[in-house]
């Protein structure tokens, strides 16, 4: 049936987005990718092929649509008044060729063999804009999406590299100056910050990218100063008062060198260089695309001698007035490419094989390698997925095989090195799959027509750990300190075996626990505690449920507002819930009603863990608020009626408007100006359309938001009338 089909690519198309926009979280904001590049390029690719053939399916929103990820809302928005694009690769000497001839035909009458390119290396680290006023540094931002990034000031301006003054020697400058470039962590840096992290038994980073990033993410720059970060500048943004005696020059016969405006992209880098900021002294400047590609190739060659990341060779047309005749496409300019560099590959001994259970009691094997650095990190394991994997490879402990890693953050192993002088003249024997769980001693077992292999022992120690690692871990409970290394501790000393256990533990049990003073225990308890005001969104999505991901937690908490009418429910009315379809309700439903779960969910609301969802009222009809009769096992005891939060709310002001914030608003932190407008039956959808009541305004507020505001005439509503707006559900003043 062709409406099937259609809505099985919508949905696809739906899940899609929901992935892709995830795992930016993961890369751009939370700097913790879960998935490789070519992974999340596939995912990419996919999205942007329905987009092809479904015109209808193209959503403005859709992430295809822009750069990287929003600003995740610790630092206040920065507008780029000049977009920071991102910029089209090339993989192989005949796509840089192909670059070369598109310039020839959008450039008649220049004679592109003889032109000049500007080849600079492409630092791994994170894109960033300063802005200098009179020559003095007053911002810093990142990207973000291209358009609004994240104002890091503070953070910045502890990175020596970059200078607070401009030399004022080399000066006039323009008024206002704004440098682009990357910060970076040198390699042989990030190696002792990882030692010393490792060390400490704090967070360590994949790769020098990463490090930096989250270097960058710090509340307290005193943190960011401690990092050794460091910058190079590449280009300029945007620029307004050109020093008086060089806007005359400029005026008179164009900008010669030491000029401004520059007119080419190698005197910039002089004049940047001049005024204190650090170039990369590894740039060169190159007549036609042959000796452009003979630098990439140069620089692929040497990468691993420079002492910073470098992921390819961005290749610039060196003459400005062109970059101006070429202009730009809607996420990257004509007038440079990346040259990528091909995914690095290094051969290491693979010891052992050893598997893995996850939560859901996956058993994955993976490779552990003699350490070996590359991409940027020393790899030491390695997923193989599954059995199937090892067979198709043909690894076997002992082997020496070909590690990857790209600027991918997760290390791959392709396969036995077979050929050449290092290739095995007797290949070790064949590894097996083994048929008892190496946590629990249970079976292993393998079900027909699946990859996958499973240890199904409930009670399984393993499983039992990752299930409270998951229900502890950011997307879920958000309890801080009390990552994998410590739960597995936990387990291992026998202080938890599940989620609820965590809410008994009490500072006596920690008593001489290894890596454990009393500080660390007050915090660690104190986190524990935080948790339980976490809504019934949050917690679905820590229960760890098959196919319960943040969008159907939060639709399902929506519709049902608590635990209790949730449990109630029968698979049919969960399914009916927009963003519900009948795989996740039958999931949901053979979770709360499986005996054991039903122990641990009534322990955790016998705790005080939160198991509704602020700002729903009333359960649906049908939806069993009365208690648990259409429930077999009689639903969830414990959990407070739904009435009782029907009392308890603050009225429902705002029932059915939806509120845009953006910027802070005095008093609150983002997530509580969206809790009040939710708890008083408002929405919080994440953009300014035509159905939002009011757009509320505080301090920094995203452009993008009150510009939309204006032009569909939405209603602004100042942060210091919020207060107001929520007691009255009116506009303040109207
Ligand atoms: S030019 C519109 N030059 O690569 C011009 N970018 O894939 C865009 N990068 O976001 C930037 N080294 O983070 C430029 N010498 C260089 C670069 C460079 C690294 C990064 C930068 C940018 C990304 C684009």
């Amino acid at each position: 049936m062709a409406e099937t089909a259609d809505e099985e690519v919508a949905a696809r198309a739906a899940e899609l987005r929901e992935f892709i926009t995830y795992h930016n979280q993961r890369y751009y904001v939370l700097d913790s990718p879960e998935v490789t590049d070519a992974e999340y390029d596939d995912l990419v690719r996919e999205l942007r092929q329905i987009e092809v053939d479904h015109p209808a399916l193209a959503l403005p929103e859709s992430p295809t649509q822009s750069v990287g990820a929003a600003p995740a809302g610790l630092f206040a928005e920065v507008r780029h008044r000049v977009p920071m694009m991102s910029l089209d690769n090339a993989f192989t000497e005949e796509e840089l060729t192909a670059w070369g001839e598109r310039l020839r035909r959008q450039l008649p009458d220049v004679d592109v063999d003889r032109l000049d390119f500007c080849c600079e290396p492409k630092v791994d680290g994170v894109a960033m804009s300063l802005t200098y006023v009179d020559g003095r540094f007053t911002q810093a931002a990142t990207r973000g999406d291209g358009v609004t990034g994240e104002d890091v000031t503070a953070n910045v301006a502890t990175v020596r590299a970059v200078p607070a003054v401009l030399d004022p020697t080399s000066g006039p400058y323009p008024h206002h100056l704004e440098v682009r470039g990357e910060i970076y962590m040198p390699t042989a840096d990030f190696a002792a910050l990882n030692a010393r992290q490792e060390a400490a038994g704090t967070k360590t980073f994949a790769n020098p990218r990463n490090s930096a990033a989250g270097s960058l993410r710090q509340k307290d720059p005193a943190v960011t100063a401690t990092r050794p970060l460091s910058f190079w500048a590449y280009q300029l943004g945007e620029i307004d008062g050109l020093p008086p005696e060089d806007a005359a020059g400029a005026r008179r016969a164009g900008a010669g060198p030491g000029r401004w405006p520059p007119a080419g992209q190698t005197e910039v880098l002089a004049l940047l260089g001049r005024a204190g900021l650090p170039v990369s002294p590894d740039i060169r400047r190159v007549r036609g695309i042959s000796a452009a590609f003979a630098r990439c190739r140069e620089v692929a060659e040497h990468r691993h001698d420079l002492p910073y990341e470098v992921d390819g060779v961005v290749v610039k047309v060196d003459d400005l007035a062109l970059h101006d005749r070429l202009g730009a496409t809607s996420r990257a300019p004509r007038w440079a490419i990346a040259f990528k560099f091909p995914p690095e590959e290094r051969t290491t001994r693979l010891r052992h094989i050893e598997v893995s259970i996850g939560r859901t009691g996956r058993a994955t094997p993976f490779a552990v390698l003699e350490p070996v650095f590359v991409g940027g990190s020393t790899v030491g394991l390695a997923t193989l997925h599954n059995e199937d994997q090892v067979k198709a490879k043909d690894v076997r402990p002992g082997d020496l095989v070909v590690v990857r890693k790209a600027g991918d953050v997760i290390p791959e192993v392709l396969g036995p090195v077979t050929t050449g002088p290092h290739a095995a003249r007797r290949r070790p024997p064949v590894w097996h799959f083994p048929t008892a769980c190496p946590s629990c001693g249970g079976p292993l077992t393998r079900l027909e027509g699946e990859s996958d292999t499973y240890c199904t022992n409930i009670d399984c120690p393993s499983q039992r750990g990752q299930r409270v690692v998951h229900f502890a871990s950011r997307s879920g409970m958000d309890i801080e300190g009390l990552g994998e290394r410590r739960v597995v501790q936990f387990v291992h000393e026998g202080l938890i075996a599940d989620p609820a256990d965590l809410y008994a533990l009490t500072p006596d049990r920690f008593e001489g626990l290894e890596g454990f003073a009393a500080l660390s225990t007050a915090n660690l308890l104190a986190a524990i505690e935080h948790s339980k005001s976490r809504p019934l969104s949050r917690l679905l999505v820590a229960l760890g449920i098959r196919h319960v991901g943040p969008t159907g937690a939060r639709a399902l908490a929506r519709s049902f507002g608590s635990l209790q009418a949730l449990a109630a429910a029968d698979a049919g009315s969960l399914a009916a819930v927009e963003g519900v379809g009948g795989v996740i309700a039958d999931s949901v439903v053979e979770f709360l009603h499986n005996p054991a779960n039903e122990t641990v969910l009534d322990r955790l609301a016998a705790a005080g863990v939160t198991t509704t969802e602020p700002g729903v009222r009333f359960p649906p009809p049908g939806a069993g608020a009365g208690g648990g009769g259409a429930a077999p096992g009689g639903g969830v005891a414990g959990v407070p009626p739904a009435g009782v939060l029907a009392g308890g709310g603050p009225p429902q002001t705002l029932a059915g408007k939806s509120v845009v914030v953006t910027g802070t608003v005095p008093g609150f932190t983002r997530e509580e100006a969206e809790e009040a407008i939710l708890s008083r039956g408002g929405k919080t959808p994440g953009s300014v359309s035509k159905k939002t009541f009011a757009v509320v305004v505080g301090e920094a507020p995203g452009a993008a938001k009150s510009n939309k505001a204006e032009a569909l005439g939405i209603p602004i509503v100042p942060a210091e009338a919020f207060a107001e707006l929520l007691e009255s559900g009116e506009l303040p003043g109207g």
